[in-house]
């Protein structure tokens, strides 16, 4: 079978690993994908916002299977582009994937599916919004509606920020399209943790715990970043909490795709807030997660095409998902400055260095003319390990890192730590 992956991040790098490793995988391809990737696949030029240069690629290249990795191409509708010319995909459609492109559509679903979340109001104008505000009390979160990457959700500590932070939004446009309608909510206290599972819309089946680390400094301070590194199994998580994840959270989810005649195939990751073994959900996204995926792939046992395959077929219901006892980390290697400004094309030294134990992802890299491998965004490669425990993964992980170098490397020390 000849699959292609949609996307170029540390994520597709861990997609690609893994679905190389399945006996039914004649050929890797990427879109565009990255010099990692290009080790075991071959990369096409071509943006993931590219609908039909994708359909036109599927078919050029006879794919057999196409997996959609980044959340965009999945609210433009790819994955019905490819499926109404009878292309096979791993993703969910433009409706399902709509939980993800719409803060507003998936508290509304929350909402009528009785999924425990934070209260809240969609606001439409910003005087709309402005008046709605005396039904919040302090910190407030203002969310933008629509896809932000990451820079949609404000907390706002009282009101004059709130104010403040509605007229960006909904007046000045900072964020384009995405913040003219918002949705304010409840603030939540309690802890994070995000629950990554595979769906094909009949059947659901959570994947092993992960902790993130999104915060640029130890000790989780500082400005948040894409994610700084990754353990599974999350040391934090309590006890028991599977059993309440699949009453209060999976369960009410399935009915309400069914209900909704909503289809959704591919991963759902979940992000909850959890207090007094109580878990609310702050949102739905509707692929992978980055870092999560990385330490998640590298536990699964099962064969990660066979699953897709059955997600997209429905037949997830027959497939026997498998993970391993190991501990995994990641550590991201960060260009220094990120997440604010950075410089670019700074030549990486020692990949070939590193131990065979050691799994390196690439992330933001790039080949420059002479074909060295260079820094090409904030966040620059994964370093990951297996170990039989935290303390033996870390250690792995921290001793690689030193192995590779680049002007600037930044990490933080702390993985699995805090
Ligand atoms: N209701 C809430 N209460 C407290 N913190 C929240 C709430 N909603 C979001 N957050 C914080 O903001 C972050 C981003 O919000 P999220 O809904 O995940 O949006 P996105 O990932 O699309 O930016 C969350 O990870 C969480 O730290
Ligand atoms: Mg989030």
């Amino acid at each position: 079978m000849k699959v292609l992956i949609i996307g170029n991040g540390g994520r597709e790098h861990a997609i690609a690993y893994t679905l190389k490793k399945s006996p039914l995988v004649t050929e890797i391809h990427a879109m565009p994908g990255n010099p990692g990737i290009a080790t075991i696949g071959t990369c096409h030029n071509g943006s993931v916002e590219d609908l039909e240069g994708i359909l036109a690629l599927v078919e050029k290249e006879n794919i057999d299977f196409t997996v959609i990795g980044p959340e965009v191409p999945l609210c433009l509708g790819l994955a019905d582009l490819l499926e109404s010319h009878g292309h096979k995909v791993f993703g969910p459609t433009k409706h399902a994937a709509t939980l993800e492109g719409s803060k507003a559509f998936s508290k509304d679903f929350m909402a009528r599916h009785n999924i425990p979340t934070a209260a809240y109001k969609e606001v439409n104008s910003y005087d709309e919004a402005v008046a709605a505000l005396k039904d919040f009390s302090y910190p407030v979160v203002v969310k933008a509606d629509g896809l932000a990457a990451g820079k949609g959700v404000v907390i706002c500590e009282d009101e004059a920020m709130a104010v403040s932070t509605l007229k960006e939004m909904m007046v000045d446009g900072i964020l384009d399209g995405a913040g003219s309608k918002v949705v304010l909510e409840e603030f939540l206290t309690g802890f994070e943790c995000s629950l990554l599972c595979f769906t094909d819309g009949k059947t659901i089946v959570p994947m092993v715990s992960a902790k993130d680390h999104k915060q640029i400094f130890d000790g989780n301070k500082g400005p948040n970043t894409g994610g700084m590194g990754t353990v599974s199994p999350n040391p934090f998580l309590p006890e028991g909490m599977e059993d309440v994840f699949e009453k209060d959270i999976l369960d009410p989810f399935m009915e309400g795709l069914k209900k909704d005649n909503m289809d959704f195939r591919g991963v759902v990751f979940i992000g909850l807030m959890i207090e007094n073994n109580k878990a609310k959900v702050l949102e739905y996204n509707v692929r992978f997660g980055d870092p999560e995926t990385q330490v998640i792939l590298l536990r699964l046992e099962s064969d990660l095409f066979e699953i897709m395959q059955a997600v997209s077929s429905q037949t997830l219901d027959q497939v026997d998902v498998k993970w391993k006892e190991d501990h995994v980390a990641c550590l991201v290697l960060a260009s220094g400055g990120y997440p604010g400004d950075y410089e670019k094309g700074i030549v990486i030294h020692g990949l070939d260095n590193v131990k065979d134990d050691i799994i390196v992802f690439h992330a933001g890299t790039a080949f420059n003319e002479k074909g060295e491998v260079v820094t090409n965004g904030g966040r620059v490669l994964n370093v990951c390990a297996l170990g039989t425990s935290l303390e033996d993964t870390r250690e792995k992980v921290y001793q690689a890192s030193k192995d590779i170098e680049f002007e600037g490397k930044y990490y933080r020390q702390d993985i699995g730590l805090n």
